[in-house]
């Protein structure tokens, strides 16, 4: 059991109070206890040892009820045990002290601490500072806890190191109200996923791309067919060229829910792919949907680190009618973590506004 400390202002620093191996005698006590309460009368007849005896049953009396007060609040919780889950919130909650140290137990004092997640102290965790500072985005979300606790800390708003705006971070949310910055970024590294049938020259990160590849193993190994590579990464100057063709043909609000404008397109990021099945040569994009390796695609991308960025029935968050085959890599934990809770938008993913429109 931890110390207990007097609480300020009942002594026990200044000298006044009888130090506590001093004998107390019964007498002195019930002395104390049954004296008159008239002020100045009883002074008269206590001698003053004994008022000072009876000050120091009350004095330690306050202290034991601090100390039985304290230990309930910090001494008896186990991981997950029943203790711990009927203690109040306030005071089971972990205190996020600066530096990532994590106080779990109770002040002395036995006062209610704030109520706090403890996520705060993750972005001063030396594995999270570590894995941000290498650009190892996996292991920062592995590092806060898993997708789960890392979406968990960033809709709480307690996760000031992760930037949803980082073109370069796994964790970037591109949509019609948030741009790219700066609005020409380029991936640092691009490479063209290895083994897979392709329409165009599709480029993506090094880990979106072996990912993509695994994805494609899979689907084969599985029995849903072949699947090929139609887009992936586009330039600002590629995604102006591809809009100002959607704009041409079907005129600016058509192309909107369609073809995202430069500097708005995840396909910018190097981490978004347009896939086809390639059954007997690669169909259109357009039919993916309808085809068994979409169906596969659409309940299994998540075990390879996508998402199916615009499902149906989510224009109204996404600002983007339904592309099954547009597949957006945010990693396995993240990717897990959307699958599991049932999200379908980035947007509620993170708490993010709906995207409707520009
Ligand atoms: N088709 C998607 C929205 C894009 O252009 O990025
Ligand atoms: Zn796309």
């Amino acid at each position: 059991m931890r110390n207990v400390q007097a609480p300020h202002g009942l002594g026990g620093q200044n000298g006044r109070v009888p130090h506590p191996d001093q004998p107390i005698s019964r007498r002195a006590a019930r002395a104390a206890v049954a004296a008159p309460r008239a002020r100045g009368a009883w002074k008269s007849k206590v001698p003053l040892r004994v008022r000072w005896t009876a000050f120091a049953i009350a004095f330690w009396a306050v202290a034991a009820i601090f100390a039985v007060s304290a230990f309930s609040l910090s001494g008896a919780r186990g991981p997950g045990g029943a203790a711990s889950v009927a203690t109040s919130n306030a005071a089971a909650a972990a205190v996020a002290l600066p530096g990532g140290a994590d106080a779990t137990a109770a002040p002395a004092t036995g006062l209610p601490v704030p109520a706090q997640t403890g996520a705060a102290a993750r972005c001063d965790d030396p594995a999270v500072v570590a894995a941000l500072a290498a650009g190892k985005d996996e292991d920062v979300v592995t590092a806060f806890g898993g997708g789960a606790a890392f979406r968990g800390a960033v809709v709480d708003g307690v996760a000031p190191c992760v930037d949803l705006g980082d073109p370069h971070r796994l964790w970037v949310v591109v949509d019609k109200k948030r741009p790219l910055n700066p609005l020409d970024v380029e991936p640092s590294e691009l490479v063209a996923p290895a083994d897979m049938q392709r329409t165009v020259d599709g480029r993506l990160q090094p880990t979106a791309a072996e990912a993509l590849t695994a994805l494609v193993a899979a689907a084969a190994q599985e029995g849903v067919g072949a699947i090929g590579l139609n887009s992936a990464y586009r330039s600002f100057a590629s995604q102006t060229r591809t809009y100002n063709g959607y704009v041409n043909s079907l005129g600016r609000d058509a192309a909107d829910q369609q073809s995202a404008r430069p500097g708005f397109s995840e396909h910018q990021t190097g981490l978004a792919t347009d896939v086809a099945a390639c059954d007997s040569g690669c169909g259109a994009i357009e039919s993916f949907g309808g085809t068994r390796q979409g169906a596969w695609v659409a309940a299994n991308a998540w075990r390879f680190g996508y998402i199916v960025r615009y499902e149906s029935g989510y224009t109204d968050i996404t600002g983007y009618e339904a592309e099954p085959w547009h597949l957006r890599y945010v990693g396995p934990e993240l990717a897990k973590a959307y699958h599991d809770g049932g999200f379908h938008t980035l947007e509620d993913f993170f708490g993010l506004p709906a995207a409707p429109g520009y």
